[in-house]
């Protein structure tokens, strides 16, 4: 692995055993893109492969000579006024109202290791021979302004990193109204691009359509990373499946608003395009002053979607994830929200708390309602002091109690928020974000803190440090429930209301930086109605994040399985909850409900009095199952291996390291009448091992099971140690292991 310069050349070649990189300084000085794929031979220069056309009609660099466009060229990250018709990765503005730019090559870095970005978060390195990093320095000499493009690649991962990073030393101001993390020009348009899509309660839905001229985008405006779309595409081939084919993904280390866009010319490339959101960004880049774009993580794959995933969970949770909690296995906790919503008080908590501890839960997590006079959502969000009314004595008694029955003790914030109904609203009505002389948009009955202030950031993290500083709460679940739509800081110059949006997470990442230090064995859960701010930017400091506020068994399987295109198991919030089920009204067995959540952080959140005793006696069983294989589910390789956006069926397995051990689990939605033999294939084992099923008397070879397949038809074989079931809602699990 490594980084090979030709200075002569102008070529630089990041690569690994897997994958190639290569860039070539062209003749106007700027940077352009030749090739990022499946590995090649390092060569001096790789001219053959810059494509010059003469193109009569295209704007030229150089007078006389048409075959060299800025239009047609293949660039790391194109300027607006230079010849390039197509989207820039940046825009800046001049004072003269300009905004033509050009920057070219000066110099470079090379360093082991990955540097931080100063206040985002970023990828990171725990051995510095993990990675190489190639920093480009270029700079637009009439402005004198540096741009440096950062490259990182990972030794064992077909992973490259990149950001970039502007610097003004001359004397005019500039604005910057677009500043991409990456651009990535590619030679040909015969892909799908595929998104994460969705809405409140159906997060992470799997979608893929073919490219076509113009642009395709998807992108959050919500000043978050949103239900809507998650900070992630693929350009995948279109015989790529689950298990072999070429895609290249890309995801966002951010959490507010974004745009991932593709555009195809009409000369069949295709450029790809991620970052901070344009709409509503204008930054003022003064003498002296840096602009840091949040970095962006492109893996590429010839390996199929399960090849890419694997990818990202096996960066993500070790060099993403961080602290304490990141390899330590997840406490299985209780939540009380869709047991009591608002409507409790201690004695209820205790009750609840009580048999959860008998069935062996180790955490208990107090939701909303805790705080202020808050007993429904129209109050109280920015009162972090509890409601003595409900929990005479406080939060402190409560968890004293808690920990005192052998539990850990959790607990529900939304820092960013405010009520118009609370002291400290009253106290401090200019800390909204949004214009005061109009109204301001409520979302459910509350208002956006302007966190881009440093007191309101500082002020809050106050109040959750008094409350953790006594050493009981052992949890933090940080809510967040509202986009952001009136955006305005009444504390900032008119000339900085640009720099707002990306302001306001620069402060949601300082408190969780500040807390997630302060506080470093808390285990912090991120939410935002659900899945609206599961991305990898919070997941650098909680991680586990809250998957969606639909917990029924069934959505789960289609949210999961979509949320695994990028993000780990072990990040993945997902509770076993009540029947009929609170969002769909629907009964998922049991069974069914927890065999998805064991492929996620696991909980439960119901009132497990309500339950009968032979339901109490299978949860208990649940856990003891979920204790025995939390490490191993949570850190073994993931496969999907049925879609359940394609049909009735759906599974997907785990695999250890060794391969020696594999826990299964496969649903049909409908029981079908007079079902068919059906077959599923596994994969990821050693074909000449010979493993054991745990529902079964009888062995399979590795290549058995994957060539041929677990049996699963409802039609019993004589073989079976157990009637095969059968119901609407089943799911089945297999835990295979090596003789
Ligand atoms: C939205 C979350 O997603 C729920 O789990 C719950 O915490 C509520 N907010 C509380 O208001």
């Amino acid at each position: 692995m490594g980084i090979a310069v030709h200075e002569q050349t102008g070529v630089f070649h990041l690569y690994n055993e897997k994958i190639s990189y290569i860039m070539k300084r062209m003749a106007n000085g700027q940077m352009g893109q030749l090739y990022y794929g499946r590995r090649l031979r390092d060569r001096e220069d790789f001219p053959h492969l810059v494509e010059l056309a003469h193109r009569d009609m295209a704007p030229c660099t150089f007078d006389g000579d048409t075959t060299f466009s800025l239009e047609h060229l293949k660039q790391e990250y194109p300027a607006f006024g230079s010849g390039d018709m197509r989207y820039p990765a940046y825009e800046l503005e001049r004072e003269n109202g300009s905004r033509i730019s050009y920057f070219r090559y000066r110099s470079f870095e090379i360093y082991q290791g990955k540097r931080g970005l100063m206040g985002l978060p970023a990828v990171y390195t725990e051995q510095a021979e993990e990675a190489w990093t190639l920093e480009l320095y270029l700079e637009d000499e009439v402005i004198h302004t540096g741009l440096t493009l950062v490259y990182t690649i990972f030794e064992e991962l077909p992973v490259i990193i990149r950001s970039a990073r502007f610097e003004h030393h001359g004397q005019e101001k500039l604005w910057l109204n677009r500043a991409m993390s990456l651009s990535l020009d590619l030679p040909d348009c015969q892909y799908e691009m595929v998104e994460l899509t969705g809405a409140w309660c159906r997060e992470r839905y799997v979608e893929a359509q073919k490219l076509h001229h113009g642009i395709q985008s998807i992108h959050s405006m919500r000043g978050h990373s949103s239900h809507q779309f998650n900070p992630f595409l693929a350009l995948k081939r279109k015989e790529t499946d689950e298990f072999q084919g070429e895609v290249i993904g890309v995801s966002l280390v951010y959490s507010g608003n974004f745009l991932g866009q593709v555009e195809v010319d009409t000369m069949n490339t295709t450029r790809l395009t991620m970052g901070i959101h344009p709409q509503g960004f204008r930054w003022p880049l003064q003498r002296g002053e840096v602009f840091q774009t949040p970095e962006a993580v492109m893996v590429y794959s010839t390996e199929g979607m399960n090849g890419m995933s694997q990818v990202y969970h096996r960066l993500y949770r070790r060099r993403l994830a961080r602290g304490y909690w990141r390899d330590r296995e997840r406490p299985i906790l209780i939540n009380n929200w869709e047991a009591t919503y608002m409507d409790f008080n201690q004695e209820k908590i205790l009750t609840i708390a009580k048999k959860a501890k008998e069935l062996g839960i180790e955490l208990f997590v107090l939701d909303d309602g805790w705080f202020g006079r808050r007993n429904d959502d129209t109050s109280s969000l920015g009162d972090w002091y509890p409601n003595l009314d409900k929990l005479p004595d406080g939060i402190a008694g409560l968890a004293e109690n808690i920990v005192a029955m052998g539990m850990r003790f959790g607990l529900w914030f939304e820092p960013e928020m405010i009520s118009r109904r609370s002291n400290l609203y009253e106290a401090h009505p200019e800390w909204v974000l949004g214009s005061t002389d109009r109204p301001i948009c409520a979302g459910r009955h509350q208002y956006v803190l302007d966190f881009s202030r440093d007191e309101v950031v500082q002020y809050i993290g106050d109040m959750i440090a008094k409350i953790l500083d006594g050493g009981l709460v052992s949890y933090i679940k940080w809510d967040m429930n509202r986009s952001i739509s009136d955006l305005f800081s009444a504390g900032m110059d008119a000339e900085y209301q640009g720099t707002v949006y990306h302001r306001q997470i620069l402060g949601v990442y300082k408190l969780y930086e500040r807390l997630t230090t302060q506080f470093p064995q808390v285990l912090f859960e991120s939410c935002a109605s659900g899945g609206a701010r599961f991305d990898p930017g919070i997941l650098h400091y909680a991680p586990q994040g809250w998957a969606s506020d639909d917990t029924d068994g069934v959505e789960r399987i289609r949210i999961q399985y979509g949320t695994t295109y990028v993000y780990p198991v072990s990040s993945i919030g997902s509770h076993v909850s009540a029947i009929p089920n609170h969002q769909t009204h629907r009964n998922v067995p049991l069974e069914t409900r927890a065999v998805v959540a064991y492929f996620g952080t696991f909980g439960y959140e119901l009132d497990l009095n309500l339950l009968s005793g032979e339901e109490q006696q299978q949860v208990a069983e649940q856990i003891r199952f979920m204790k025995q294989h939390r490490a191993f589910l949570h850190s073994g390789t993931f496969y999907r291996l049925l879609s359940p956006f394609e049909g009735n069926e759906a599974a997907w397995m785990v695999v250890s390291e060794d391969r020696k051990k594999a826990i299964v689990a496969y649903f049909r939605i409908l029981q079908p009448a007079n079902a068919g033999f059906s077959r599923l294939k596994l994969t990821g084992l050693v074909p000449e091992l010979d493993y054991t099923i745990d529902d079964r008397d009888y062995t399979c070879y590795g290549d058995e099971l994957m060539q041929v397949g677990l049996i699963l038809s409802d039609a019993a074989s004589g073989v079976r140690t157990s009637p095969v079931p059968q119901g609407d809602y089943l799911a089945r699990m297999f835990v295979v292991e090596a003789k």
